[in-house]
């Protein structure tokens, strides 16, 4: 342990340069003309896996390539590992609001600012650094290890769950571990107790042949705006419940033990407000915010496009409208089952003068950790250690789809430890990671390690 942590010790002001390396790679899964950056990236990860030690290739799938890094010297009486992460992010719009370049990773305050530093590059390569520090800092692994990253979460990961089956057997594991979620608090580490589901649509209504002089046939002609409008507030009753009849049949209702220790945890909301910066906050009759975020499923409004959105006014009467609308989703509901649900819904709220189809965008399934077992205590002391303080057990609003296919496909228990800060501003502009947390991660990462060595 002590050649470990010398290592990163040594060799840690290199780890932040390759980490800045891979954060230039601006691999956007969601964009065509990035295809070449995604599959750079993924060469760029099978390289450090290797230096650090790991057999490595660049697997080919329908769509971008997933990376596969083996090592397998700790024997077949050993345990295995599969620890997954994605080299793929998000566009980076909108531009201008950054303070420095997306793809031009700058510490300020020892923050590091780039598309992808948590999500999920920065996490993604702590892994690699820490098993690099125990392969080249102490020659061995006391478990075997599979790493697998993918190109494709930030859009559904479409190829993934019929890699993972076709090489079920490669990829066979006693546990997964994923660091692509946050901490509750800065130096507060946390393990997930849950991730919500997805299911996510687009709604779109025709109504006339072609946009209409909103004088000359309005109040005849009827509008698709005011149908998508009358459409989405149908969604939605004024307590926060979602008004689709039969959405609430699969919920689970979570049990008190699991209620009175969100309470407990040290929550600063002053803190999320001020991180949202909205006027007020609101949500479901009857739970606390995390409970809203966490264990509550929501409905939202991802975009909406209609008309004439340009400067001044357009008289006109649109042709067609859309929405994209997403459902949060928690144990034990399913996607197919929402889209189920929604279809008649909207069928009963939309007039027949329109035409509405309904498009499903992406789905995933919620998931419920199981909070035992050797890996979770593992998980536990080496953040406990890491951090000077015990992890807190907490939920998460967003999803990650896969988890649950792994759980079903491999048959082995998912521990998610994240190492975002909490406000990491995934997704928007100014993503960041601590340097910090970088830094602890490797070293968590290298306790877990030897925590499974005994
Ligand atoms: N890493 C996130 C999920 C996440 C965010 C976990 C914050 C914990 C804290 C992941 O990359 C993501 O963005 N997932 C998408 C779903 C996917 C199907 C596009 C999401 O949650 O919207
Ligand atoms: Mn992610
Ligand atoms: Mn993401």
């Amino acid at each position: 342990m002590a050649d470990v942590q010398a290592y990163i010790d040594g060799e840690l002001s290199r780890f932040r340069a390759e980490l800045f390396e891979f954060l230039r790679i601006p691999s956007v899964s969601a964009r065509g003309e990035h295809a070449p950056d995604v599959r750079a990236a993924a060469t760029w990860v099978a390289d450090r896996l290797r230096d650090a030690g790991l057999e490595a290739s660049v697997m080919e799938t329908p769509g971008h390539p997933v990376v596969l890094g083996e090592w397998r010297e700790a024997g077949p009486e050993a345990p295995t590992l599969l620890i997954y992460g994605h080299y793929d992010v998000q566009p980076p719009e909108p531009l201008e609001e950054w303070h420095s370049p997306a793809f031009e990773p700058t510490v300020r305050d020892g923050n590091l600012f780039a598309r992808g530093a948590s999500d999920d590059k920065g996490q993604l390569f702590l892994h690699i650094k820490a098993l690099e520090a125990q392969l080249r800092g102490a020659g061995r692994l006391p478990v075997n290890v599979v790493v697998l990253a993918e190109g494709e979460e930030e859009i559904g990961s479409p190829s993934l769950v019929p890699f993972v089956q076709a090489h079920k057997d490669r990829l066979a594991c006693d546990a997964v571990v994923i660091s692509d979620s946050s901490m509750f608090a800065q130096r507060l580490p946390s393990l997930l107790f849950s991730l919500r589901g997805l299911a996510y649509f687009e709604i779109h209504v025709q109504g006339p042949g072609g946009d209409l002089h909103s004088g000359t046939y309005g109040g005849a002609v009827v509008n698709p705006g005011n149908v998508l409008a009358n459409i989405v507030a149908s969604l939605k009753d004024p307590d926060g419940r979602i008004s689709i009849p039969g959405f609430y049949d699969d919920v689970l209702e979570w049990d008190r033990g699991t209620r009175d220790a969100l309470q407990a945890l040290p929550f600063d909301v002053e803190g999320f407000k001020r991180e949202v910066g909205a006027p007020g906050l609101n949500g479901e009759e009857g739970f606390s915010l995390l409970e809203r975020i966490w264990i509550r499923p929501t409905c939202d409004v991802n975009g909406l496009l209609c008309g004439y959105v340009g400067e001044g006014a357009k008289t006109v009467l649109p042709a067609r409208a859309m929405a994209k609308v997403s459902f949060r989703l928690v144990p034990n509901q399913r996607p197919e089952r929402v889209k189920e649900l929604l279809e008649t819904h909207v069928s009963r709220v939309a007039p027949p003068e329109v035409k509405v189809r309904i498009r499903e965008l992406h789905g995933g399934r919620p998931w419920k950790a199981e909070l035992t077992g050797p890996f979770f205590e593992a998980a536990r002391r080496a953040l406990a250690e890491a951090f000077g303080q015990p992890p807190v057990l907490t939920g998460e609003g967003g999803s990650i789809p896969i988890v649950v296919d792994f759980q079903e496909i491999l048959e082995a228990p998912v521990l998610l430890m994240g190492f975002a800060p909490p406000g990491a501003n995934m997704h928007a502009p100014n993503e960041w990671i601590p340097l910090e947390n970088f830094e602890k991660g490797i070293r968590a990462v290298s306790r877990f390690y030897a925590e499974l060595g005994g």
